[in-house]
């Protein structure tokens, strides 16, 4: 049987993985662990293997998607002879060290290693608004950029298999920073106006505009960064701090909870207090970076 792609593990997102694999037009080999998961996609086309092994034999190109790199290591040590020649995508998602030794157990086994995340539910597999990051040997990458690209927006980020489970970790924290800072305006808004307040919906066509002045910022404030030198311009922290007050007593009046606006506002009263003030607000930085602990060991939660 020669196919074009083997996915191991069904789970949802290995599921929704093969699925597009298939409604591409691709030859897909499936296999998971506990059986009946193939049945949907059997029924579409896919054919199922009997084994990790006969999966690994049946195409070049092998994406894998299980719940942890432990469950990846139970699956492909055995494998290791078979997998000389082909290239190896791991979408399971895990922290940093762990796809650095998964790459380097691959080269052994004379296999191309991309690592990678993907940054959508299993419904949004197959959309080109949504990302998937990789990174490994970027000759693989750019060998099988086309096939990847029907999953979504394949980025490839550089040669070191940990940068996508990296990108991941500090996507999410922007992700959750920028839905909370939503929420909080939304119960805001929410809470005043005549008739019982702004819907979220009727605020969310501003705010979704909004987003656009927020890139603007990140843009100017990246290069700062980056730089070590953090000239305001028109909108110094002095002026920012002012602001949060605003916002502060704002929440404080409607009710509206003010852990948010109390973690930016003494992050911005450390940097005036320090004699920023006349500084933009990426001087910030300097307040969120703490220093690393030089023990510091990585511990799955
Ligand atoms: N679902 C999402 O929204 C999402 C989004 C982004 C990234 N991810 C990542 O994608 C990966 C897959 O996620 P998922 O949602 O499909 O479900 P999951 O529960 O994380 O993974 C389930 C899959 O792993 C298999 N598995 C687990 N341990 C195994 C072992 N020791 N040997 C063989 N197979 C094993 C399961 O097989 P059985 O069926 O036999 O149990 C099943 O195929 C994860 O790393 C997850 O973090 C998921």
């Amino acid at each position: 049987m020669t196919v074009d792609v083997s996915v191991i593990g069904l789970g949802p997102m290995g599921s929704a993985l093969a699925g597009a694999f298939v409604a591409a037009g691709h030859r897909t080999c499936v296999w998971n662990r506990t059986p009946g998961k193939a049945d949907a996609l059997v029924a579409k086309g896919a054919a199922e293997a009997a084994s990790p092994g006969e999966a690994v034999a049946a195409s070049p190109l092998v994406v894998v998607s299980l719940s942890t790199y432990e469950a990846v290591q139970e699956v492909l040590r055995p494998l290791a002879g078979g997998l000389a020649g082909r290239t190896l995508v791991n979408l399971t998602s895990g922290p940093p060290p762990l796809a650095r030794e998964t790459a380097g157990w691959a080269l052994e086994c004379g296999a191309a290693y991309l690592d990678g995340v993907v940054l959508t539910t299993p419904s949004g597999i197959g959309d080109q608004r949504f990302l998937q990051l990789y990174a490994g040997p970027p000759e693989a990458f750019a060998g099988h950029r086309a096939t990847l690209a029907v999953l979504g927006d394949p980025v490839y980020l550089g040669a070191d298999a940990a940068l996508p489970s990296v990108y991941d970790t500090a996507l999410l924290c922007q992700l959750w920073a920028a839905l909370t800072g939503w929420l909080h305006s939304v119960v805001l808004v929410g809470a005043d106006g005549p008739g019982g307040g702004v819907t979220a919906t009727e605020y969310t066509k501003v705010a979704d505009r909004w987003m656009d002045t927020v890139r603007h910022f990140m843009g100017t404030y990246a290069r700062q960064v980056d730089a070590g030198r953090y000239p305001a311009e028109e909108f110094p922290l002095d002026l920012h701090r002012m602001t949060m007050a605003v916002l502060s007593h704002a929440s404080e009046l409607r009710g509206v909870d003010t852990g948010l606006p109390e973690l930016f506002t003494s992050l911005t009263a450390r940097a005036t207090a320090a004699g920023y003030g006349d500084d933009s607000y990426a001087r910030l930085v300097e307040f969120v970076r703490a220093k690393p602990r030089p023990d510091a060991v990585f511990v799955r939660p």
